[in-house]
């Protein structure tokens, strides 16, 4: 039989419904431990933010979002009282030497970016005032207050230097007042953190915010007596803050995830080794290099693209998430969609059975992907007894890739043991674009700006 060595492949990729139960039970013990004094592999950083929006917030914040792919430049107003916002938005794509080069580099970049947003879209604040600035900065900080924060370590596959062990505040400052650009940093927040925010800012059933794009993660509103490493600093008996998880650091010491030793090698050739493993497995930065990886294997062992120059396909990190997501939605007789992205990204020619067997290998690496992101969703409503929520999701992995929200469910219902007649206890709802709002109602929660009398 040609397809007899897919079995092997089923089998590394395939996660039944007992495994998911077994890395969602361990996943809530990973991050009671990343509350608790002796830390863990889960960094669960306090935000400092105690409040959800009430609606009151008003004004006119700038914010920029730094995510994985792109830098988001917003102008964002909020009218009180309405639970509504007004933005313009602009994307720049992060070049890829700037994610690689000197701190300085990139904040200069980012200056410039906000420089020329404010002088395209003529925003100037009256004479002698500044306007708010809130920076989305999705990496994980160690954050005294919300006015900083201390990058704990690069993700992504970035190594900026001079950055780690840093404030990025003051940092950023410097290159903002090299242009003389008439803005205050007034809040640093997480996009996961953002997309809670403006999620539950519609949605008040919003109890978890999560992003799945180039990288993957969490927030959620935890009670402050649930933290013993905040124990010491005096807060109120009931008192609240959102914890940004960072949980694509879940399972560093590879306890429980059932890791395949393409897994293995996308973690060696990263950037950072031997951490963020939970998030190498599922999100968007590594899955078309998965497939890349898996295919050169194939290729290589003679059983599939048969007498075809792979020289393409052999460079790093050259197959990306839109390649997967276009070859599932492609539904074509001839899986046409697929054969033009080979020739044109690969320069190759790959006949049936080789687009059909590329096809299937892809259904299996996202859907494992999508039932592991399920286990990270399903371990915070279960360690918060929040069986019932909505959830608010964010990235274009999730919003774009059709049938990742779906396979996603379904492995909420296996995990939950949902009876078939019950519809989704804890929905995943698409958030899109929340960077600037989240990011200005973190500004405003920040610097108090609620309308009077109410
Ligand atoms: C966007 C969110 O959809 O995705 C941002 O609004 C987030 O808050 C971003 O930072 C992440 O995307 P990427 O691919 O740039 O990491
Ligand atoms: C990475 C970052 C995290 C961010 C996520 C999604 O996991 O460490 O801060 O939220 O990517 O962008």
């Amino acid at each position: 039989e040609r397809t007899y060595f897919l079995k092997q492949y089923e089998d590394w990729f395939t996660v039944e419904t007992p495994e998911l139960k077994k890395i969602t039970d361990h996943f809530v013990k990973e991050l009671d431990k990343g509350l608790s004094k002796e830390g863990g592999n889960i960094p669960m950083n306090v935000t400092w933010i105690t409040a959800f929006p009430n609606g009151c917030e008003e004004g006119r914040v700038l914010t920029i979002d730094m995510g994985g792919t792109n830098l988001r430049v917003c102008d964002v107003y909020l009218p009180a009282g309405r639970r509504d916002f007004e933005q313009t938005q602009r994307k720049y794509k992060l070049p890829e030497e700037i994610k690689t080069g000197s701190g300085e580099q990139l904040w200069d970049w980012i200056a410039d970016c906000l420089k020329s947003f404010m002088e395209d879209k003529r925003i100037e604040p009256p004479e002698g005032e500044k306007f708010s600035l809130a920076f989305t900065f999705s990496f994980p900080v160690y954050q005294s207050d919300i006015k900083c924060g201390v990058l704990q370590r690069w993700t992504k596959n970035f190594n900026v230097t001079g950055v780690e062990g840093h404030d990025v505040v003051p940092q950023l400052e410097v290159a903002l007042g090299k242009k003389h650009l008439p803005v205050e940093i007034v809040a640093v927040i997480n996009d996961t953190t953002g997309t809670l925010l403006a999620s539950h800012y519609r949605d008040p059933h919003v109890k978890v915010g999560s992003i799945f794009s180039t990288g993957c993660n969490a927030a959620y509103m935890e009670d402050c007596k649930n933290i013993p490493k905040l124990q010491e600093q005096g807060l109120a008996e009931d008192a609240t803050v959102i914890i940004n998880t960072e949980y694509g650091a879940f399972d560093n010491d590879r306890k429980v995830l059932p890791l395949t030793p393409f897994d293995r090698r996308i973690d060696q050739q990263s950037v950072q080794p031997g951490t963020q493993i939970y998030e190498k497995m599922v999100a968007g930065l590594y899955i078309g290099e998965m497939l890349r990886l898996v295919l050169v294997t194939l290729c290589e062992e003679g059983k599939l693209l048969q007498g075809q120059d792979i020289t393409r396909l052999r460079r790093e990190n050259a197959v990306d998430a839109t390649f997967l997501s276009i070859a599932e939605l492609d539904i074509s007789e001839g899986l046409q969609d697929m054969r033009v992205e080979f020739e044109e990204n690969f320069s190759l020619s790959p006949n049936m059975h080789d687009l059909k067997i590329c096809r299937y290998l892809i259904s299996l690496i996202s859907k494992r992907a999508a039932r592991l992101y399920a286990c990270g969703i399903a371990a915070i409503c279960k360690k918060n007894n929040a069986l019932k929520c909505h959830v608010g999701v964010d990235g274009a992995v999730f919003n774009k890739y059709s049938g990742f929200k779906s396979r996603a469910s379904q492995a909420l219902r296996e995990i939950f043991d949902w009876p078939a007649e019950e519809l989704d206890l804890i929905a995943l709802n698409p958030s899109e674009d929340g960077s600037g709002v989240g990011a200005a109602l973190a500004a405003a929660l920040a610097t108090g700006c609620e309308s009077k009398g109410r």
